[in-house]
């Protein structure tokens, strides 16, 4: 979804070219989440206004308007203290349009700007009030009213600082964003906000920062709150239906912190990708902080204590390492993460599986193992492809942890208002972490007392925060829309759970030692899988230019007959269906003819009698299936057109083996068809509006 960085140097001479260079290479990382739009924001060249340059359609369009934009203008003196914001969009509220995309405006003289991830639900009211005190939009998105309420606000009240101002605007915002803000009336100065939707702010010094935290600063308390200007109702917009009280001003400037550091550089970015080339030290807001840049030191700012503050924001030093989010030597980073596999999973279990003495450690919920032990029933809720995750290891983890086990779309988990028990544990499963419905419905679950475990890709993100405590899947930073290596990662995480519950039960002693034995060769029996790809080449030539395809399997691999449809649904836009191999009889028979492509999953497991019948019944009909079988079955292979064979492991692990001929078939269709494979039309890899 959207993507916001910004830039801002301090002491440290930075010519508009360079720091122009910086914004595009940052909107650059931020491509894979999805966007239609892109736009960034400098000081003019007078030093005393702001340039937009705003384009629809990829970043290198929008570079090459700002390199049309740099012919003419004076980019190369250098200057000392600058901030740049810039942003790209995905269309919510408007088509994907220049004047849609953001920066977005509060008047003609640019006097404030602001980059939006997010989506305002009150902003028509907002609309309405700054309408009535005269002014014109000239967009249809909802983050136009933030620009020009911040503006209406500094002309009411001059004195504020600018952190002052963008705190009172986000009193009246209803809704999920992250903001950053740049204006002319503060020139070098940056404040940028979240609620709902991440951000986090890189710092890069010359030396090394003599403190690890920054204290947050709070706002008066309450109870003392001097009547001020601001609570004037003329200047008050209004809420749906009832006012909404301005806010007393929070603490005065003269309470930054300013970090001990003179030359500093400042990035805001709604994701790690964007800051690592320059900077690993971050800090993720929380919802609500508001983060300041003046005169070069940062400040975070909050107008009220909340129970669980921590009272200061702590630096943190990413692992991530630039050669994660670059290619290399691949074409798409959807092909670069399926081949990164063996060494994903491998990151997965570092630390947590030990093959000596056969234990498993899972440090970020050890602590809560005997809770959940103790529970009802474990409830495993996700979308997409991490929902898939737990549908693959949702029959491991009845076997290991003898407790009921609820596998459920986040979305459909709401809608349903599903009950749930103070003694449920739920688990969220999330590559990115901030998926709304996931998100929305491990709330829903928080607030009804349920134990809340987080099984995520992104160190800092939503769901990792608002977890009682979690599993990082360590899959390293998935570029590619399409989920690959988060789901063997996740998958893996999840039968190492079901390893620690069942640590002390001797009658699953012998089983545990097969999943252990089994997991100690994944890596090299992925390595085997990969190199199928050409011959996967070979039967995505044949694929390509077929409509439909059905893929079916049943027991441990039918979640692999789901997430492969997904694969090739999304990056081929061809149709695809997941279909369980029991099911056959009772409908999806019908569509099986000579001419219907069809790939079966066929594993010597304990429904594998089932999953003949059900390929005797589709070459009854004159299916040819395409089989995906264990190494050397030469009986299987006997009833197929064409066989992939896959090394054997433990029956519970065989999934992790048979996604990777379906991830590579969807990638070799997507390439063939000539589907952009890294970004799918109309999808986002972070799903942050429900
Ligand atoms: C498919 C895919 C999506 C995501 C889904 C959930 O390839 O990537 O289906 O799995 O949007 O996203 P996360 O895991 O970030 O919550």
């Amino acid at each position: 979804m959207c993507g916001i960085f910004a830039y801002l140097n301090y002491l440290t001479p930075k010519t508009r070219r360079e720091v122009l260079e910086y914004l595009v290479t940052g909107l650059k990382r931020l491509e894979y989440r999805g966007y239609d739009s892109a736009g960034v924001a400098v000081d003019s060249d007078d030093g005393k206004g702001i340039t937009l340059v705003k384009q629809t359609g990829k970043v290198k369009i929008l570079e090459d308007a700002i390199k049309e934009f740099m012919t003419g203008h004076d980019i190369d003196t250098p200057i000392s203290t600058h901030c740049g914001i810039s942003h790209t969009r995905w269309a919510t509220h408007g088509v994907p349009s220049d004047l849609n995309s953001h920066p977005q405006r509060s008047d003609e003289e640019n006097s404030f700007v602001v980059v939006h991830n997010g989506i305002i639900t009150n902003y028509k009211d907002v609309k309405k009030f700054l309408e009535k005190r005269g002014y014109r939009f000239e967009s249809e998105t909802d983050t136009e009213i933030i620009a020009k309420l911040v503006h209406h606000l500094y002309l009411q009240h001059p004195n504020y600082s600018f952190r002052e101002l963008v705190e009172q605007v986000i009193q009246q915002m209803e809704g999920a964003f992250a903001l950053a803000f740049k204006s002319k009336h503060f020139p070098g100065e940056c404040v940028a906000t979240r609620r709902g939707s991440p951000l986090l702010v890189g710092i890069k010094t010359k030396t090394r920062l003599a403190t690890d935290h920054i204290p947050i600063l709070y706002g008066k308390d309450e109870d003392n709150k001097e009547k001020d200007s601001a609570t004037d109702p003329e200047h008050r917009p209004h809420g749906a239906g009832r006012e909404v009280p301005m806010i007393p001003r929070t603490e005065s400037t003269s309470e930054f912190q300013p970090l001990e550091d003179k030359e500093v550089e400042y990035f805001f970015a709604s994701d790690a990708s964007a800051v690592i080339e320059h900077t690993n030290r971050v800090i993720y807001l929380e919802d609500d902080d508001v983060a300041a840049v003046k005169d070069g030191a940062l400040s975070i700012h909050r107008l009220k204590k909340s129970l669980d503050d921590k009272h200061a924001r702590e630096i943190i030093t990413l692992k991530m390492e630039i050669q994660e989010i670059m290619k290399g030597s691949y074409e798409y980073f959807m092909q670069k993460e399926i081949f990164e596999q063996p060494e994903s999973v491998i990151n997965t279990m570092r630390g947590r599986v030990n093959l000596v003495n056969n234990t498993v450690t899972l440090g970020g919920i050890k602590e809560y193992i005997p809770e959940i032990k103790r529970c009802r029933r474990l409830m495993l809720i996700g979308c997409g492809t991490s929902y898939h995750s737990a549908v693959a290891t949702r029959q491991l983890l009845e076997e290991l942890t003898e407790l009921p086990v609820m596998v459920e779309l986040a979305s459909d988990f709401l809608d349903r208002n599903t009950p749930i028990f103070r003694d449920d544990v739920c688990f969220f499963i999330s590559q990115s972490g901030e998926t709304a419905d996931t998100l929305m419905a491990l709330r829903y679950c928080k607030q009804r007392g349920a134990l809340i475990v987080g099984i995520t890709n992104t160190v800092g993100s939503s769901i990792c925060r608002e977890s009682h405590c979690g599993v990082h899947i360590n899959a390293g930073p998935e570029i590619g829309v399409a989920s690959t290596k988060a789901y063997t990662s996740q998958f893996i995480s999840l039968v190492m759970f079901g390893l620690v519950m069942s640590e002390d039960r001797i009658s699953l002693q012998t089983r545990r030692q097969e999943i252990l034995e089994g997991l100690k060769n994944l890596d090299s029996q992925i390595k085997e899988v990969l190199k199928l790809d050409l011959q996967v080449l070979e039967i995505a030539k044949d694929l390509f230019q077929q409509k439909s395809l059905l893929i079916m399997g049943r027991g441990y691999n039918f979640a692999t007959c789901m997430e492969g449809a997904l694969k090739v649904k999304e990056l081929t836009y061809m149709h695809c269906e997941g279909i369980m191999a029991g099911e056959l009889k009772h409908g999806p028979l019908a569509l099986v003819d000579d001419m219907m492509p069809i790939v079966m999953i066929v594993m010597r497991d304990c429904v594998y009698n089932k999953t003949i019948n059900a390929i005797q019944q589709v070459k009854a009909r004159g299916g040819q299936p395409i089989v995906i079988c264990e190494e050397n079955d030469k009986e299987t292979m006997q009833f197929a057109h064409k066989v992939l064979e896959v090394p054997k492991t433990v029956d519970c692990l065989q999934g992790v083996l048979t996604v990777i001929p379906m991830q590579l078939l969807s990638y070799h269709i997507a390439v063939l068809r000539g589907c952009n494979v890294d970004c799918p039309r109309n999808l986002a890899k972070s799903v942050t509006v429900e």
